[in-house]
């Protein structure tokens, strides 16, 4: 618990850096006494290759990125980095050999991808290590290559988590590949002699570097589908189109349960207010927040948003209500699945009401006293994991505030606000947040940013003044 919690608090990037020191070191010793192009020198590449993917796995399992939702750190993704990163040192022993293709390293791509998927954090410590397996890898007796490789992942993994358009990533490739050749030029004519010979080897060398470059921005493009899939993790592009409301979902939600679509609006507006105030991944509190409630569209006339005057419930038993109700959760699950919605956004969406009471239903059933006297609370409770994330806590509790802050007759700053701390204090003594890693602290600001928003909403405006022409009108 205690090396949990030390991780937590970042010292992880100190503990990864004396881990490197520690591996450089021990690699290097070794090599220096072993012939690497012998079976046990290939044995010890692959087994620091190994021990290389695993430090980087264990940054996803600890989470490096403060904004890493539950999913990105889970098993399934550590496996996939290892998987990369094991691709990457079986490409790098064939393409490392000659000193000139050591610049068609793939180590820009891997970083370019982890960068996506993980966060530029995380790239930037893949960056390292794989420099390091091509260093190793390379049979060049200048590494000249590795600061030049170094600096071009770094920029890459920066620049390529700076946009969230698809479209933009050509021109990014483009950028990048000017970028690249420019740099190792620079560098290279620093260290070569001045004869002709040399310069046309400069500008081959970064020529390959500003090709790698921007193919492998390129390859992004038409790869990163397949890994959004395989990782399940909702990248920014991804979060870009889901926002669209040309998407199948969206347009069923505004044409079939237009009261949900316009709750979802205002829910994903408040959370991200909220998000950004607490340092969550906004992106994910947006889209989550956007798709919590599409389970409702198999019967959107049972609930309240969708009513035009006619309930339903009233013609039905409180426990048929609560199925109904209970049922829109796992048909959200169901239906996200089958869209093909990131698992960061399912996991928020089956945690939505975490076991909340439904409380109407509740009492309802206790004053129609039909069933006898053995209908308990637990009866009415939804019976799906409570939230564990900050997003997800935020997308539960801007649920709650939008509904009930929709439902109030007096909307004065004074009740709005008072409304809203009760919510935010019924979730937590009713324990649904007690399984979530966020503060008192957070949850204050969360409360105050909600408030900040909903006044903006329903603030009093100033009665309007009429000119003194249609007073005197108005008076006669
Ligand atoms: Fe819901
Ligand atoms: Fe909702």
């Amino acid at each position: 618990m205690k090396l949990k919690s030390l991780f937590k608090k970042h010292h992880i990037l100190y503990i990864a850096f004396f881990v490197f020191v520690a591996t450089i070191l021990s690699v290097s010793t070794t090599s220096a006494v072993v012939d690497l192009f012998n079976i046990w020198g290939k044995m010890l590449y692959v087994l620091c290759s190994i021990v290389i993917a695993a430090i980087v796995a264990c940054f996803m399992a600890f989470g490096v990125e403060e904004t890493m939702s539950k999913h990105r750190g889970s098993i399934k993704n550590s496996l996939l980095v290892i998987l990369i990163e094991m691709a990457f040192t079986l490409l790098s022993f064939f393409v490392c050999k000659a000193d000139n293709l050591v610049f068609l390293t793939p180590a820009i791509f891997v970083c370019a991808l982890l960068a996506i998927l993980y966060g530029y954090k995380m790239a930037y410590v893949a960056a390292v290590c794989n420099v390091m397996i091509a260093c190793y890898m390379s049979s060049a007796e200048n590494l000249v290559f590795a600061p030049i490789v170094l600096a071009i992942c770094l920029m890459v993994s920066r620049m390529i988590t700076s946009t969230n358009e698809r479209s933009t990533l050509s021109m990014m490739g483009v950028a990048g590949a000017i970028v690249s050749f420019a740099v190792s030029a620079s560098v290279l004519f620093v260290f070569s002699d001045n004869r002709l010979g040399d310069w046309v080897s400069v500008l081959t060398t970064s020529g390959y570097m500003a090709i790698n470059c921007f193919v492998s921005v390129m390859l992004i493009v038409g790869i990163l589908p397949l890994f959004e899939k395989l990782s399940g993790v909702l990248t920014e592009f991804r979060a870009q189109e889901l926002m669209n409301q040309n998407t199948p979902l969206m347009k069923r939600l505004i044409s079939e349960a237009p009261g949900t679509y316009h709750h979802s609006v205002m829910v994903s507006n408040l959370a991200e207010a909220a998000s950004d105030a607490v340092g969550a991944n906004t992106s994910l509190v947006r889209v989550a927040a956007m798709y919590h409630d599409i389970g409702k569209l198999k019967r959107p006339q049972y609930f309240v948003e969708n009513q035009g005057g006619v309930n339903p419930h009233d013609q039905l038993d409180p426990f048929e209500s609560r199925d109904i109700l209970f049922s829109h959760v796992s048909e959200g699950i169901d239906m996200a699945r089958k869209y093909k919605l990131p698992m960061d956004v399912i996991e928020i969406i089956k945690s939505h009401h975490g076991d909340s009471t439904t409380t109407y239903f509740y009492y309802k059933a206790l004053q129609d006293q039909y069933r006898g006297d053995n209908i308990t609370e637990n009866d009415f409770r939804y019976g799906f994991p409570r939230p564990v994330t900050k997003e997800a806590v935020i997308v539960m509790l801007a649920d709650c505030v939008e509904a009930a802050v929709r439902a109030m007759t007096d909307k004065t700053a004074e009740t709005l606000s008072n409304r809203i701390d009760d919510i935010i204090n019924g979730k937590v003594n009713d324990n649904q947040l007690s399984e979530a890693d966020i503060s008192i602290k957070e949850l204050s600001i969360i409360g105050r940013k909600f408030k900040d928003v909903v006044g903006g909403y329903y603030h009093q405006r100033a009665e309007y003044i009429k000119p003194a022409a249609q007073l005197s009108t108005a008076n006669e």
